[in-house]
C-alpha cells in the first residue's frame, strides 16, 4: 500500500515536469502538414515522372510601374489534372528592395466572388503579415534604373547589387526561381516542386480538385484533439514551397525553440520545426515544439557568403530541414496553414550584413532605457508594498545594484489589470516614488484576457474591440481571472481605448498618477487560452477586418505589445524619461522596435541553464537580441551552485532578470548565504561596470542588427568548427568573448579560440596580477582552471572596453561616474573600441544630440561630455616583458578627440 502510494506520487510528478506534448499538434495529426508533407513524398518518390502543375504564363509577366520601384508581376497558372478546364490564376509580383532582399509574393485571384456560410469572415487569403512585421509602410524598393533586367519566352532574370553581382532567374516551366552570385546558384526555390498552394473549392466537389500525389485529410474538419470544433469555414488554404540552400550547411534561426543553435535535420525521427506561439507549458529541451513567438528567419551560412529567407506569414507553420544530401545542399520546406505566399531572400557575404539588411526591412531593436540592461528582480509575486520596499532595501544592505523590481498577477484585484489590489498596495505612487529616489523602477504585469464584468472589459465589449467567435461576438474564454475576453489590438480602434487606461495624470490610480518610472511586462500574449485548443484562440474566431485567428495568430502578441509600447510612449513628455520599456512573452518578426523577450518558463535545472545560451544567441542572429531566460528557473528550486552560476551566466543576456515562480521559495541572492551571496553580488556588480561597454553593443545593434549576444562564428567564418559553439558568445563588437560555467561542480573550463589572435585572460572582469595570455597558432580550446568564483571572460586582443567601477545602487547614479578604458592590443600592438554615450533615457538622440570622437568612439549628450576617464589599464603585448600599464588621472574627457600610442621596446619607467 505504502509503496504504491510512492510510486503513484512519482508517476504524478514526473508527469507535471513533463511538456504535455498531446495537446500540441504535429506535423502528422496537423492537417495542412500532413497533407503538404505528403505531397511531397509522392513528388520525391516519383521523382522525374513528376508533372509539375505550376507554370508561369509568358504572356502574363511584365513590369509594373510604380513610381520608380522595381516590380515584375505575372500569373502562375495552375492546372487541376481532374478538372481539364479549371485554371487557377495565381497572381505573382517579385520585387527587389534595398539590402539585397528580394521578395516574392504569390496570392490567388478570384477569392472576392466566393460564398461561404459564415458571412462574417474575410474570404481573400491574408495579406497583411508584413504590415505588422515592417517597420515602415514605404518598403525600400529599389529603382528600375539600379536593375538589368531580362525578360525571355521561357524565363526572366535581373542582376543586382552594388557591382551586379547578383542574379535572379526565374523560370517559368516549372515555376523556379534561382538567386546566384557571380553566376553560382544560392537559393533555389521550387528546386524540389513541392510549391504547393490549396486554392478554393467546395466541399462536395473536394475529390476532383485533388491531384494524384495529394491526400485530403482534415481538409474541412480538424479531427486533432480539442480542436474538433474549428469549423474551418474557407476549407483547405495551406501553402508550401521547398527553398535548397545550394553548398550551406549550417543553418540558423526560426525560433522559437529549445534546441541547439546549428538547427537539426528534421528528416529523421525528428518532428519539423514548428512555429506557433503557444504557452508551451513546461517546456523540454532539445525540441523542435512550438513556444512562445515566432521569428521565420533562416540564415544559412558559409565562410564566403550568407543567406536570409525570411517567409512572411502569421499562422501555424512547419519547417522540414533535411541538411543529409549528399551534393552539400540543405533542402528546407516550408508549410503554413494558410495565407499568400510571401517571402525575402537576402543574399550577402557575412551574416552580419543578412542581419543588417533584415533589419532595413523589419527595423533594429530600439535603444532600450539604460535602466532596463540593469538587473531586474522579480517573482511570482512580491506580496504587497511592504514586501517590495523591504526588498529594495535589502539590496542596499547586502550593496547588490539594481534598477528594477517587478509585481506579477497577484498585484490586481481579482487579477483585473488596471487595478489594484488596495488592501496591501494602498499607495502605488508613494512606493513607486520611493522607489524612484534611488533610480529605481517599477514594472507590473498586464495581460490581455480581461475579466469579465468590470468597466475595463465592459467597455472593450461596448466599443467592440475584442477577439470575437466565430458568430462575431465577444469570444468568451478562461485564463487567470477566470472568464475573460481579449482585446483585438490588430483593431485600430483599439489603441486609444487601451491608451486610456495608461492615462498619465494626477488621478490615474494604476500609472501612479505622475509616476514615471513605471513600465510594463506583457505576459500571455499567445495568447494563452485555458480552455483553448493547445491551450490558444480558437483558430476560427474573428479579428478586425473579418480575419480568422488562424490567419494573425503568430503576429496577435507583436500586435498587443506594440499597442502597449503606444500607451507608454504618450506619456511623459513633460520629462525626460520618456524611453518605454515593455517585456513581451510572445513576439514575431518586428517585436525588437518595441519589446524585450525572455524564454518564457524555464526549470531549476542545469539543462535549462545550458540551453538558454543557444536559445538567448538565436534570438540575437535573428534581430530580436534583447532577449533573456529567468535566471534561476522558473518552475522549482534551484540548488545555490545552480543560482550562482545562473547568475554568472545570466549577467551577459542582454535582458537580465531573475524570476521565479509563485510556488518556489524565495531566492534573492542573499538568501542563499555565503560564499554564495558575495560571489552573485560580485556577478551583478561586473554587469554594472560593464554596462557602458553593453549599452554600447545596444547601441550598435540599434543602428546595424549586429547581435548583442553574438556567436562565436560571427568572428570567424573561415572557421567551420566554429559553426556550431553555442556555450561561449562575444558580446556585441566589443571583443569579450564569454564562456558561462554551466556545469555543475566544475573545476575547469575549455574555451574555444576561433583564431590565432592573442586572447587576455579577462576572468570575473578583472585585470589584477599577472595577465595571462592565450594564442594559438591555430583556433581550438585551451583550458582554464575554474572556481565556484569565476566567471571565465576572454578579450580580444585589438580590443578597448570601457568600465564603471564604483559601486552605485542603481545605474541612473552612475551616470556621472568616470570611466576606466581597458586597452588590449592586438599582435601588432593596436587596439581600438567604440564607446556610445546619451542620457540613457530620452529620445534625444534620435535628434541629433550625439557626436562621434576616434579612436575610442564617443557619442554624448550635453553635460556628459565632461565625465572623465579616470584611469586607462593597457595590456601589454604578447611579447613584451611589461605585463600592463596603468596611467591614473589622464585628464581626459569623454567627449575630447584623443588617441594615443605607445612605443612597444620602451621601458617601463619611461612610460
Ligand atoms: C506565465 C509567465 O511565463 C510567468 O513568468 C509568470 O510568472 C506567470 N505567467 C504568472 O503571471
Amino acid at each position: 500500500m505504502r509503496l504504491q502510494s510512492v510510486l503513484l506520487w512519482i508517476f504524478c510528478f514526473s508527469s507535471v515536469l513533463a511538456v504535455k506534448e498531446y495537446l500540441f499538434k504535429n506535423c502528422d495529426n496537423s492537417g495542412f502538414c500532413h497533407r503538404n508533407k505528403h505531397y511531397a513524398n509522392q513528388i520525391k518518390s516519383l521523382g522525374s515522372a513528376f508533372v509539375p502543375h505550376y507554370a508561369i504564363d509568358p504572356s502574363s509577366v511584365h513590369l509594373q510601374e510604380s513610381g520608380q520601384d522595381f516590380h515584375i508581376a505575372g500569373t502562375i497558372i495552375k492546372k487541376v489534372p481532374n478538372i481539364p478546364d479549371l485554371q487557377v490564376e495565381l497572381p505573382i509580383t517579385v520585387s527587389l528592395l534595398e539590402g539585397n532582399n528580394v521578395r516574392v509574393q504569390i496570392d490567388e485571384s478570384g477569392r472576392n466572388q466566393i460564398t461561404v456560410k459564415n458571412k462574417y469572415v474575410n474570404h481573400r487569403r491574408y495579406n497583411e503579415t508584413g504590415q505588422w512585421a515592417f517597420a515602415s509602410e514605404e518598403l525600400p524598393y529599389i529603382s528600375k534604373k539600379d536593375v538589368k533586367l531580362d525578360i525571355s519566352s521561357d524565363k526572366l532574370s535581373f542582376t543586382y547589387g552594388p557591382a551586379q553581382e547578383y542574379t535572379a532567374e526565374l523560370q517559368f516551366l516549372p515555376v523556379k526561381l534561382t538567386i546566384s552570385y557571380k553566376d553560382e546558384p544560392q537559393v533555389v526555390v521550387n528546386d524540389q516542386n513541392f510549391l504547393n498552394l490549396e486554392h478554393w473549392r467546395v466541399r462536395d466537389a473536394n475529390a476532383e480538385h485533388l491531384s494524384d500525389e495529394q491526400v485530403d485529410f482534415d481538409m474541412f474538419t480538424d479531427s486533432f484533439g480539442d480542436s474538433k470544433e474549428d469549423k474551418l469555414p474557407l476549407g483547405p488554404e495551406s501553402i508550401g514551397l521547398d527553398f535548397t540552400f545550394k553548398n550551406y550547411k549550417n543553418l540558423y534561426g526560426i525560433p522559437e525553440h529549445a534546441d541547439s543553435l546549428n538547427l537539426k535535420d528534421t528528416t529523421g525521427s525528428n518532428q519539423p520545426y514548428r512555429l506557433f506561439n503557444v504557452d508551451i507549458f513546461e517546456y523540454e529541451t532539445d525540441s523542435r515544439l512550438p513556444m512562445y513567438g515566432a521569428i521565420p528567419l533562416l540564415l544559412a551560412v558559409r565562410p564566403e557568403l550568407s543567406v536570409g529567407l525570411f517567409w512572411i506569414n502569421s499562422a501555424d507553420t512547419f519547417v522540414d530541414l533535411d541538411k543529409n544530401s549528399d551534393s552539400g545542399d540543405s533542402r528546407t520546406h516550408w508549410i503554413s496553414e494558410n495565407g499568400v505566399i510571401d517571402f525575402m531572400i537576402i543574399v550577402d557575404k557575412t551574416p552580419a550584413a543578412i542581419n543588417k539588411n533584415y533589419g532595413l526591412i523589419t527595423g533594429y531593436v530600439q535603444l532600450p532605457p539604460l535602466f532596463s540592461l540593469g538587473y531586474h528582480q522579480c517573482r511570482w509575486n512580491y506580496n504587497d508594498e511592504k514586501d517590495v520596499l523591504e526588498i529594495n532595501s535589502l539590496m542596499d544592505k547586502h550593496r547588490i545594484p539594481y534598477d528594477t523590481i517587478w509585481l506579477d498577477i497577484e498585484y490586481t484585484d481579482s487579477k483585473k489589470y488596471f487595478t489594484w489590489q488596495n488592501d496591501v498596495f494602498p499607495d502605488p505612487e508613494g512606493m513607486m516614488k520611493e522607489l524612484d529616489a534611488t533610480g529605481r523602477n517599477l514594472v507590473v504585469i498586464i495581460d490581455p484576457h480581461i475579466k469579465t464584468g468590470y468597466p475595463v472589459s465592459d467597455q472593450f465589449r461596448k466599443q467592440k474591440i475584442c477577439i470575437n467567435d466565430a458568430t462575431n461576438t465577444s469570444y468568451l474564454g478562461h485564463c487567470w481571472p477566470g472568464e475573460s475576453v481579449w482585446i483585438d489590438t490588430l483593431n485600430p480602434n483599439a489603441q486609444a481605448l487601451w491608451d486610456s487606461q495608461f492615462v498619465w495624470d494626477k488621478k490615474n490610480k494604476f500609472t501612479g498618477g505622475l509616476s514615471t518610472n513605471l513600465h510594463i511586462w506583457n505576459d500571455m500574449n499567445e495568447p494563452s487560452v485555458f480552455n483553448g485548443p493547445e491551450t490558444t484562440s480558437p483558430r476560427d474566431n474573428l479579428h478586425y477586418g473579418g480575419w480568422e485567428h488562424r490567419s494573425v495568430h503568430n503576429i496577435y502578441g507583436l500586435s498587443y505589445h506594440e499597442a502597449t509600447y503606444n500607451s507608454l510612449k504618450k506619456r511623459q513628455s513633460h520629462t525626460t524619461r520618456e524611453r518605454p520599456f515593455i517585456l513581451t512573452r510572445s513576439y514575431y518578426s518586428g517585436s525588437q522596435r518595441t519589446a524585450a523577450m525572455w524564454t518564457g518558463d524555464n526549470m531549476s535545472k542545469w539543462e535549462y541553464l545550458q540551453i538558454s545560451l543557444p536559445m538567448v544567441l538565436t534570438s540575437n542572429i535573428v534581430g530580436m537580441p534583447f532577449a533573456g531566460a529567468d535566471v534561476g528557473g522558473f518552475f522549482g528550486n534551484p540548488s545555490k551552485e545552480l543560482l550562482t552560476r545562473w547568475y554568472q551566466a545570466g549577467i551577459w543576456y542582454p535582458f537580465f532578470r531573475a524570476h521565479a515562480h509563485i510556488d518556489s521559495r524565495r531566492r534573492e541572492p542573499w538568501v542563499a548565504g555565503e560564499p554564495y551571496t558575495s560571489i552573485m553580488t560580485d556577478a551583478v556588480k561586473l554587469r554594472y561596470s560593464l554596462l557602458p561597454m553593453l549599452y554600447t553593443a545596444f547601441y550598435e545593434s540599434s543602428v546595424s542588427g549586429i547581435p548583442i549576444m553574438k556567436p562565436v562564428f560571427y568572428e570567424a567564418l573561415d572557421n567551420l568548427e566554429s559553426y556550431s559553439i553555442e556555450d561561449q558568445f562575444f558580446v556585441g563588437n566589443s571583443g569579450l568573448l564569454v564562456k558561462p560555467v554551466v556545469e555543475k561542480e566544475a573545476d575547469d573550463i575549455e574555451i574555444y579560440l576561433p583564431d590565432s589572435e592573442v586572447y587576455y585572460d579577462f576572468t570575473n572582469g578583472n585585470i589584477t596580477g599577472d595577465i595571462t595570455k592565450f594564442q594559438l597558432n591555430k583556433p581550438g580550446y585551451v583550458k582554464r582552471a575554474v572556481t565556484l568564483n569565476d566567471i571565465p571572460v576572454f578579450l580580444k586582443g585589438g580590443s578597448i572596453i570601457a568600465q564603471k567601477n564604483r559601486y552605485r545602487r542603481s545605474s541612473k547614479l552612475m551616470v556621472n561616474d568616470p570611466y576606466t578604458l581597458i586597452v588590449a592590443p592586438d599582435s601588432n600592438g593596436n587596439a581600438n573600441g567604440k564607446l556610445y554615450i546619451d542620457d540613457g533615457e530620452s529620445f534625444g538622440y534620435t535628434k541629433g544630440l550625439s557626436a562621434k570622437v576616434s579612436s575610442i568612439d564617443v557619442n554624448y549628450v550635453g553635460s556628459l561630455s565632461s565625465i572623465e576617464i579616470e584611469k586607462i589599464v593597457i595590456i601589454s603585448q604578447p611579447q613584451s616583458q611589461i605585463n600592463k600599464l596603468i596611467i591614473h588621472n589622464p585628464k581626459l574627457k569623454v567627449a575630447a578627440d584623443w588617441s594615443a600610442t605607445f612605443a612597444t621596446d620602451v621601458e617601463h619607467d619611461e612610460l
